[in-house]
């Protein structure tokens, strides 16, 4: 296994290109299910959530190729529609396949994804709404069996919570289905509205793009010519970037970032005393030299992203004063939290809210990443803490950045990625 030995730097300096956002990536590369054509992906990241992903549609059936700017997918010799639990287990968003495979070929196996680090993560949402629309679903053996026979039909669908995946998963179906499905308490995130605007472009109706409410017009089972399209840029990539400028106080400029994806962090990092220089495609931080204590609530987009919590905790901990951090989507979110107090760290846990207590020392140590968020977050307090941190398990930080620590290396961190 392979871990990452970070030295704390003065402070860095340069440029840093984004990404395709995985999140994005992950429901579109489910979508070319629904094609009746090969699909050209562009800006697709280069983790190890999208190879997997792309892994199970070619046990599926599917023909990925890699090329040199893109990643074409051709769908038209699918033939499994089983999404065994040796590849399932290790990326719970396989569940995007449900939708897509249920609704073209009217019966699928998916294994039940189980939970993870930071939460139980249930599907009940997605497997309620599909019920809705004319779905027989059973839970046999650890596997999600789902079929319509007669293929699915739209209707009404209220979500009690607000899911990201659930709602891609449903206008996913939706757009196969027969007749109109409306999505009320539908995800807004820019991920689900990058979804939406491909199947738009692609010649299926949708309306309520970018709000709460979607409407959308099904094809009654006649595939879609899904069109070439470019992932958008990953916010939660550019926001961890941008919290190791702030933390170490450098000036570093973003480029191929969307900034209007970054709302809810930028005006949060503005309170710490951070400023911006911003275009249409680049962000440019200056620092704050004497970092304020925030107060964070995580809850769905355009609000303060929970995925940027764990970044947000351990800039915190270099701030004057005291932070509040509440994570309110998942159960176990701070995981991080014992690490960084390892590292020297003042947090109190209670429940699901963090006291930060700054400024403190921290200082390198051995540390273990515990999920993808959490490891970035041990990242950048490494840049910052005294002497050598060694970061181990950092399979679960390949999963969601690409070449992390090429990145900061290109901008003067000292970070080697080293084996076991
Ligand atoms: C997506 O997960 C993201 N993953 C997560 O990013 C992100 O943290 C999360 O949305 C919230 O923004 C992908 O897009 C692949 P949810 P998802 O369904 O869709 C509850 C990262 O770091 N819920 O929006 O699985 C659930 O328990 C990852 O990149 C139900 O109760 O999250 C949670 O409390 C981590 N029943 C809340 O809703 C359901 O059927 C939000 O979950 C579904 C969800």
């Amino acid at each position: 296994m392979d871990y990452l030995k970070a030295q704390s730097v003065k402070s860095l300096n340069g440029i840093i290109k984004i990404s395709g956002a995985k999140n994005a990536s992950l429901p579109l590369i489910a979508l070319t299910i629904l094609s009746s054509e090969i699909v050209s992906l562009k800006n697709l990241p280069n983790v190890a959530d999208i190879k997997t992903l792309l892994k199970l549609l070619s046990n599926l059936g599917a023909i990925c190729k890699f090329h040199e700017d893109r990643v074409t997918v051709d769908t038209r010799s699918l033939h499994e529609t089983k999404a065994t639990y040796d590849i399932v287990k290790t990326m719970r968003a396989s569940i995007l396949v449900l939708g897509p495979i249920l609704a073209r070929f009217g019966h699928c196996e998916v294994s039940l994804p189980g939970g993870c680090a930071i939460g139980q993560r249930p599907i009940n949402l997605h497997l309620k709404a599909l019920e809705q629309m004319g779905a027989k679903i059973a839970i046999k053996a650890g596997y999600i069996e789902a079929t319509a026979p007669d293929g699915l039909t739209g209707c009404n669908i209220i979500f009690d919570k607000i899911t990201v995946t659930g709602t891609a998963n449903i206008v996913m179906a939706a757009a196969l289905a027969k007749g109109e499905t409306t999505i009320t308490n539908a995800a807004r995130e820019p991920e689900v509205v990058q979804l939406c605007e491909v199947l738009s472009a692609s010649g299926i109706e949708i309306e309520g793009i970018g709000t709460a409410i979607l409407t959308i017009k099904g094809t009654a089972g006649k595939l879609i010519a899904i069109k070439e399209f470019s992932v958008i840029p990953d916010r939660i990539e550019a926001g961890t970037y941008l919290c190791a400028g702030a933390i170490t106080k450098s000036q570093i400029t973003l480029t191929s970032v969307e900034p209007k994806h970054l709302g809810a962090v930028l005006a949060k990092l503005e309170e710490m005393g951070n400023s911006f220089t911003i275009t249409d495609y680049t962000i440019t931080i200056h620092p704050a030299q004497e970092i304020k204590p925030v107060k964070i609530v995580t809850q769905e987009y355009p609000a303060f992203p929970t995925d940027m919590q764990a970044q947000f905790l351990t800039l915190a901990t270099q701030a004057n004063g005291v932070s509040i951090i509440e994570e309110r989507l998942f159960e176990n979110r701070f995981m991080h939290v014992s690490e960084l107090q390892r590292m020297g760290a003042d947090i109190t846990l209670n429940g699901h809210t963090a006291t930060v207590c700054g400024k403190t020392k921290l200082c390198g140590t051995d540390v273990m990443a515990t999920d993808l968020r959490a490891s970035s977050a041990l990242v950048l307090a490494a840049l910052v803490a005294n002497g050598e941190t060694n970061i181990h398990r950092i399979y679960h930080l390949d999963r969601g950045y690409d070449s992390l620590e090429k990145k900061l290396g290109n901008v003067g961190a000292k970070i080697q990625r080293l084996k076991e």
